[in-house]
């Protein structure tokens, strides 16, 4: 009775991994900050229960969230108002409604591989082709023009592109984000700009693709941002028409984003800069820690990422990436096999550094010892 559309994706592989751990796991297979929210944040939260903001809210959600939003965004793309934005329910579901919105049956769209695993799956769920894209070591992680024009047909509708990566840590230099926006607007075609990790960025200061071309979707979240992963705010910037549009998606979805956790991510967002600056130092120590570990072990290579927590290493030991995780995994470290973000991420093994620097420096240990092993 299930349709084919739904019958025809699957769950992230990732999960039943994860579901081995145990309590001695070190576990840099986490796709969350491990920090907790913001104490003011927890209190606005509170405050906003107790306050009685318990209720139904618009469908695009809270004005003040939106303004404070567009103010902000506004240093990408000038000019830009609250009816340029549209609060969700995390940039899970704000995907899930930009392909459902954008795309007619059957038309193509860009996205990269390795890439987060919403893409190919909400892709199909919103009627379209997915049309993986290659993101390579060698490169940077930075997509290369000539592979994206090789993919190119008359049914491209739009590319996906997710810059700071997941799960590359790898970042799109200006100069790129140019050359790719300049592409997409020759060919008519969209860019669903993935940015959730924009404020996780160390040398380079992030350039969002809002800057470069009229066509981009953004989505963003405070997940990472704030560490709220569980809270479910999220938010799109793109055109006020298409946010029309949008909102009258969302009001059959969601009916509103949920009110009291818009009032606490709206505190987060005035008042707690000191606390995002401080999330991203210590990710910037543990990334050069981590680095600096897993190059001094033999048979593996790491770029050191510009961005998100993640590093994405090659490794050269006659084993695939799913061997790799399930024998660390066996030594008490969890991992995610290259594999899980696409086939072409087979070779590579993903590390989070969302976990102490004692603890990363434990699992190093322990891989430097099981490598050794392995030689
Ligand atoms: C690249 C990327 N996009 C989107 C998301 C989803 O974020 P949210 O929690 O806002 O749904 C994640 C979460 O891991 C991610 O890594």
């Amino acid at each position: 009775m299930i349709s084919k559309r739904v019958k025809n994706i699957e769950l992230s592989g990732i999960r039943k991994l994860f579901e081995m751990a145990d309590e001695r796991t070190i576990n840099l297979g986490i796709g969350q900050p491990d920090f907790q929210p913001p104490e003011g944040a927890i209190e606005a939260y509170h405050e906003a229960l107790r306050d009685g903001k318990n209720g139904y809210g618009s469908t695009y959600g809270i004005q003040e969230l939106r303004t404070e939003i567009a103010d902000e965004y506004s240093k990408y793309r000038p000019g830009i108002s609250k009816d340029n934005v549209l609060i969700n329910v995390g940039a899970t579901q704000s995907f899930k409604i930009v392909m459902g919105s954008f795309l007619e049956e059957g038309e193509e769209v860009l996205y990269p591989e390795p890439g987060f695993v919403l893409y190919n799956s909400q892709i199909k769920l919103g009627g379209g082709e997915p049309v993986p894209y290659p993101i390579k070591q060698e490169h940077d992680f930075i997509p290369q023009l000539e592979d994206l024009e090789e993919r190119r047909t008359s049914k491209t509708k739009a590319i996906i592109i997710n810059s700071p990566s997941n799960p590359t840590g790898g970042i799109i230099p200006k100069k790129d984000v140019k050359n790719i926006s300049a592409w997409a607007e020759e060919h008519d075609m969209m860019i669903f700009s993935d940015e959730v990790y924009e404020k996780m960025v160390y040398e380079r200061e992030h350039v969002s693709f809002l800057e470069e071309y009229e066509n981009v979707v953004m989505t963003n979240s405070f997940s990472k941002t704030f560490a709220m992963t569980g809270w479910r705010v999220g938010f799109i910037i793109t055109q006020k028409n298409w946010i029309e549009e949008l909102g009258k998606v969302n009001y059959y979805t969601i009916a509103c984003p949920p009110t009291p956790t818009q009032y606490a991510v709206l505190h987060a967002l005035k008042k707690e800069t000191d606390f995002l600056n401080d999330m991203v130092d210590t990710f910037q120590k543990r990334r050069d820690v981590i680095v600096e570990r897993l190059n001094e072990i033999p048979g593996f290579d790491c770029l050191k990422p510009e961005g998100a927590f993640y590093v994405f290493p090659s490794f050269d030991f006659d084993m695939s990436a799913e061997e790799l995780t399930m024998k660390l995994l066996e030594h008490n470290v969890l991992a995610t096999p290259g594999t899980a973000f696409g086939p072409s991420g087979e070779g590579h093994i993903r590390f989070s550094y969302a976990n102490s620097t004692e603890n990363i420096n434990k699992a190093m240990d322990i891989v430097e010892n099981l490598v050794n092993d392995l030689r």
